[in-house]
């Protein structure tokens, strides 16, 4: 029984701030973020929107009537949690309009909570083939400003519908874990902001990428030759080349530029957009399966999945013949073409306004063009709006 990625959805905000604006209000210069980080754009989350809604705007791209019957698990993978007891699941649920006898629960470990939800999926599916389950990846990525973090933002989120039959991606048997108690980057509770040192933080990628890696081949007898592409969660996205020339460290000339080209359709929503957390890893698979011209049914793809703290995880996936049709015909493109750009001050004033779990007010969703917002908090409890 194949059991696999059934559609993904993506969402991010309507708002973005060109990388170059931000690199001329910090001194730097605009090479360093553009080639030396990787990114062009990153997207700016506006305060009426949550991970709770940004996940129903995604989700809502890609669930039919049909879907949504079929739904009996939904797993929310997010370290920008909204309550420290309720799930976000819950909230979801409602506003998409699912069923009650459904399981709903939140997830969280940093960027890799996804993964651990696809395969948690994966597991209940088998179990119950006829259920399908909602794993969502949704953060907003918030550095301090003016901190080395603040160019590696971003935010959005990532609905993957997770069945039997798939028809973007059959999840093949085995992969890799690999934990370890490490302080690279974390948000203590009353945080708003994560904490980092950035540069161990890109040795631990780094060296659990090698890990998992090595121990996957090892584990699988495949070789480099076997994938065709490769994907990795993509905090900035030359992060993830990084990675990438580990493992083409030994690769012939002729198919190190296979995975260069492939890895640049994986990494082009990614840079438009910036770190999505834990939704980073799948916003590229989306980006890969959109942009390729290569991909064809029966390849397989080899994802690298990491959360700081630390936790990693390498397994793959065989593409299915009618993985376009997953995409539920979003063009993608132009939806991030048709963002509107704000000023790197208009950019500090939307930070400085979001609310966070014990903070009363209303927010200005007016200007905010989403399906679903968020309004503010009244008597300490979040007000979610359908337009
Ligand atoms: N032209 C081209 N390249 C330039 C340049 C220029 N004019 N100026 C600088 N660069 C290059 C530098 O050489 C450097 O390249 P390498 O990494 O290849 O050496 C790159 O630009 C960045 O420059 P700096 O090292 O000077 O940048 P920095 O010290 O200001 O910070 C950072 C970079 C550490 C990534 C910082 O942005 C940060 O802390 N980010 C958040 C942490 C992070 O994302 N870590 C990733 C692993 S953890 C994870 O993956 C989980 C997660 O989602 C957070």
């Amino acid at each position: 029984m194949k059991i696999g990625i059934d559609k993904i959805g993506f969402f991010t905000s309507h708002l973005f701030v060109d990388m170059k604006e931000l690199a001329f209000a910090r001194a730097e210069d605009p090479n360093k973020y553009l080639i030396g980080i990787g990114q062009s754009k990153m997207a700016v989350i506006p305060p009426s929107q949550d991970v709770v809604t940004m996940a129903a705007n995604a989700a809502a791209r890609i669930l039919t009537t049909a879907d949504k019957e079929q739904i009996s698990y939904v797993i929310f993978a997010t370290e920008s949690g909204i309550d420290n007891s309720k799930a976000t699941a819950v909230y979801l649920a409602r506003l998409l309009g699912l069923k009650k006898e459904i399981r709903a629960i939140e997830l969280k470990q940093a960027c890799y909570g996804a993964t651990a939800g696809i395969q948690l999926a994966r597991g209940f599916v088998a179990l119950n083939p006829d259920s399908k389950v909602l794993v969502i990846a949704a953060d907003n990525a918030r550095y301090g400003i003016k901190s080395p973090g603040e160019p590696t933002q971003g935010g959005g989120a990532v609905a993957l519908l997770i069945g039997t039959n798939p028809q973007i991606l059959a999840l093949e048997d085995g992969s890799t874990a690999y934990t370890q108690d490490i302080m690279d980057f974390w948000r203590p509770l009353g945080k708003n902001e994560a904490l980092v040192d950035g540069r161990y933080s890109e040795d631990v990628y780094l060296n659990f990428f090698s890990h998992v890696w090595q121990a996957y081949l090892d584990k699988t007898g495949y070789q480099l030759g076997d994938f065709a592409a490769l994907l990795f969660h993509l905090p900035y996205t030359k992060m993830g080349l990084k990675a990438l020339r580990i493992a083409l460290k030994d690769a012939r000339p002729d198919e190190a530029v296979n995975f260069v080209q492939e890895f640049e359709h994986a990494r082009t929503f990614n840079r438009e957009v910036g770190n999505l957390y834990t939704g980073s890893l799948y916003l590229s698979l989306l980006s890969l399966l959109f942009n390729s011209e290569k991909l064809r049914a029966g390849q397989r793809i080899g994802l690298f999945s990491y959360g700081s703290g630390a936790e990693a995880e390498f397994y793959s996936g065989i593409v299915q013949p009618n993985f376009k049709q997953g995409l539920m015909n979003v063009n993608y493109l132009q939806v991030l073409n048709e963002r509107q750009e704000v000023s790197v001050s208009e950019y500090e004033k939307l930070y400085q306004q979001h609310l966070f779990s014990a903070q009363e007010g209303r927010v200005a969703y007016d200007t905010d063009p989403a399906r679903y917002f968020f309004a503010g908090i009244s008597d300490f409890k979040r007000q979610y709006q359908e337009k």
